[in-house]
């Protein structure tokens, strides 16, 4: 209704309402350095392209005459409730985009009470932006560092920060081949040093040569030594049970086989997700994982979803097939390169504005009642 009003004033929107315009738009502004930092995908591209591709083909079946006047977004997630089905997806060094970078991602979130997932690869310490979300709800994503100390330093360091919710990322136990990030010497990572997680942490610092401020690149390969560890097994995560009192979440799951894993290690949610086609060139779509993981863990575990959501239908796709909440990554980052903390507000808006509408559209007055049967699949 607002768009509305503000049309008959003659006021448009700063930015475009279809998100799906914004990477475009984000190039023509920051240029290409920036937005091949966050468009790429891993390889070839082609796991970017069928996270999309596989949201595309499932096609909503919307229900009529089914009283939708008074609708209620929200849901249950790890025992919280949530305004929506949503949270914003951990992205490291959000200061190339931004220079406000995470806090002013981290406002915009806590402002419409939806879940910020701080980045351990963050450009600003947690602990700065854990003041950023005020009273909303802290989520952490770590990077399981290499070595333990810093890992038992991270988790010490966001519970004392007040964040709740331990996302541990499992997928990147090594950065895979980007060519956008090759071709460019990862220079805008490094001119953002999505490190300050790391350069800020006691443990980290105690184990270089010499302090950061002198040697700065050897303190960056060291970090890239450590950031995350392709020796881990699963009899590990008992090191995270042991350090984190609240929910524990693992991302990056894909094969029902793991999710079942998951379960049986005393996790409590599962983020399906291929990193938003960043990691396996050639891996299946994150959405035709989901239902596959859903079906094996879904009365076991919290199953959330990431990876090529981009407008309200997505969402209502997501939840149909199995998950409970999705995660929204590059769309709010661009929001954030286009116009700070308002661009991550534009973007929250219309996303759920959209959900919303596509809710009440099919006959729905909550997420509630979204399930199988509200869609099908057309040809792959
Ligand atoms: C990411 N992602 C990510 N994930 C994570 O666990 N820790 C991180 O630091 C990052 N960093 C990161 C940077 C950039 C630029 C992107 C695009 C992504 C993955 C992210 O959390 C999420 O899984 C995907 O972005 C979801 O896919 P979409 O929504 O971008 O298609």
């Amino acid at each position: 209704y607002e768009i509305y009003l503000n049309g008959m004033n003659g006021t448009v929107p700063r930015l475009p309402t279809d998100l799906t315009r914004l990477e475009e738009l984000t190039e023509q502004r920051l240029g290409p350095g920036p937005v091949g930092y966050v468009a790429g995908g891993a390889g070839d591209g082609s796991t970017a392209r069928a996270n999309r591709a596989a949201l595309d083909r499932r096609r909503i079946v919307p229900r009529m005459l089914r009283d939708v006047r008074e609708r209620d977004l929200s849901v249950e997630v790890l025992g919280r409730t949530l305004p929506a089905p949503l949270a914003l997806a951990p992205v490291g060094v959000l200061s190339i985009m931004h220079p406000e970078a995470e806090p002013a991602a981290a406002r915009a979130a806590a402002a419409r009470g939806v879940p910020y997932i701080l980045s351990s690869a963050s450009s600003t310490p947690l602990e700065q932006v854990a003041e950023a979300m005020g009273d909303a709800e802290r989520w952490f994503q770590l990077y399981w560092p290499k070595d333990p100390e810093v890992a038992r330093s991270f988790l010490a360091r966001a519970k004392a920060s007040g964040y709740s919710v331990l996302v541990a990322t499992l997928d990147t136990p090594l950065l895979s081949w980007r060519p956008r990030d090759l071709d460019q010497a990862y220079l805008p990572f490094l001119r953002g040093v999505g490190t300050a997680n790391y350069f800020t942490d006691p443990a980290f610092r105690a184990a270089l040569a010499k302090p950061v401020e002198e040697d700065p690149n050897a303190a960056v390969l060291h970090f890239v030594s450590m950031f995350a560890d392709p020796g881990k097994t699963w009899p590990d995560l008992g090191l995270l049970r042991e350090h984190w009192d609240g929910p524990i979440v693992l991302k990056g799951i894909l094969h029902p086989d793991d999710a079942r894993l998951a379960a049986d290690a005393g996790m409590d949610g599962v983020v399906v997700s291929n990193h938003g086609g960043r990691q396996v060139a050639g891996a299946l779509a994150a959405a035709d994982a989901l239902p596959r993981v859903a079906e094996a863990v879904g009365d076991r575990l919290t199953v959330l979803f990431d990876s090529g959501v981009r407008t309200g239908a997505d969402v209502f796709k997501a939840l149909a097939l199995g998950a409970r909440a999705v995660l929204l990554g590059r769309p709010y980052v661009y929001g954030l390169g286009l116009d700070g903390q308002a661009g991550v507000d534009h973007v929250i808006r219309c996303l759920l504005a959209e959900f919303d509408l596509t809710l009440a559209l099919s006959g729905h007055a909550g997420p509630a009642t979204v399930g199988k049967s509200d869609l099908v699949a057309g040809p792959a």
